[in-house]
């Protein structure tokens, strides 16, 4: 089966263990919400990639934490749209969460997706149960403090902020989690697979600071001109349109020479450039240039 056909497969699953009967009806439609359709589900693609790479020793095990991945960062952008972080009222072309179902369910769906990630990780590890305790340090390390999601949201309330901490935080470190987990999902060790993660989630969210600036949001979902009005700290305000490209193109080589030597590396390469032409596609690319 495909990554993307066991990437929605895990996450159905996941969802249907939340909202059986007796559940809050309320609840359990903003959680399916959230997650489905999908976005680009990156993360965890790429943590199924790693897998693979490391021989998907354990394929229940890795569709489990690819699940928990996505889940993790479906919760964290219902949280980022509130009112009180980014207030966006568009997410995926849709409405966002709390646009839909009200800001007490919002809060209540972030909160909720973060705790059946955690439980649905739990459910996958009947057959590996010693790789279960690093799979929950290396995911919690990526949405907690000091160094994940939370700790990189907590940065905008700060007066003072390094940009490359901030983006490390709010968006690398779930990359990193990704690449990581893949490989401990597969039983093997994650150090170089964490370092491949990190370039890439750095990258990730400098394109997002761009598409934020040059993007339709008919297109890309979401609204944009988010950062100039909010006054968040981003590669394009921080370093032009022109300085946040070239720190794009340098992040995407340095994930591409991160690849570790394996079968697939290849293979994984070539996602990691795909990406970055998703990301910054060409016409956006010439805009920038002109
Ligand atoms: C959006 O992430 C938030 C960032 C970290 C930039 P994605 O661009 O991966 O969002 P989806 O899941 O594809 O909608
Ligand atoms: C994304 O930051 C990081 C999260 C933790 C959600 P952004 O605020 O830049 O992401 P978008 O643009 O809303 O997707
Ligand atoms: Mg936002
Ligand atoms: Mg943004």
């Amino acid at each position: 089966m495909g990554a993307m056909p066991r990437i929605e497969r895990a996450l159905e699953s996941a969802l249907q263990s939340a909202d059986s009967a007796g559940a809050p009806p309320t609840l359990a439609a903003a959680m399916r919400h959230a997650v489905f359709p999908g976005g680009a589900r990156i993360r965890p693609q790429l943590l199924l990639a790693v897998a693979r790479a490391c021989g998907d020793g354990d394929p229940l095990l890795a569709d489990g934490a690819a699940a928990a991945v996505e889940l993790l960062h479906c919760a964290s952008l219902v949280h980022d749209d509130l009112p009180c972080f980014d207030d966006a009222l568009t997410r995926r072309g849709r409405p966002s969460v709390h646009c839909a179902y009200g800001e007490r369910i919002a809060v209540l769906t972030g909160d909720a997706l973060i705790v059946l990630a955690f439980q649905h990780l739990g459910a996958c590890a009947e057959t590996s149960p010693q790789r279960l305790s690093r799979l929950l340090a290396t995911l919690s390390a990526g949405v907690g403090m000091p160094w994940g999601i939370a700790a990189g949201q907590a940065w905008e309330c700060e007066s003072r902020t390094v940009l490359r901490d901030y983006q490390r935080a709010k968006t690398g470190a779930l990359f990193a989690a990704a690449t990581a987990a893949g490989a401990e999902a597969a039983g093997a060790e994650s150090g170089r697979w964490r370092t491949l993660g990190e370039w890439l989630g750095e990258a990730y969210q400098v394109a997002d600071d761009i598409r934020d600036v040059l993007a339709d949001p008919l297109i890309l979902g979401k609204p944009v001109g988010r950062d100039v009005a909010l006054g968040r700290p981003s590669a394009a305000r921080e370093q032009g349109l022109g300085g946040a490209l070239d720190r794009f193109d340098t992040l995407v080589e340095q994930a591409v020479e991160a690849v570790p030597a394996c079968r697939g590396a290849e293979g994984l390469r070539m996602l990691v450039r795909a990406e970055a032409q998703r990301l910054v596609p060409r016409p956006m690319r010439a805009e920038l240039v002109m």
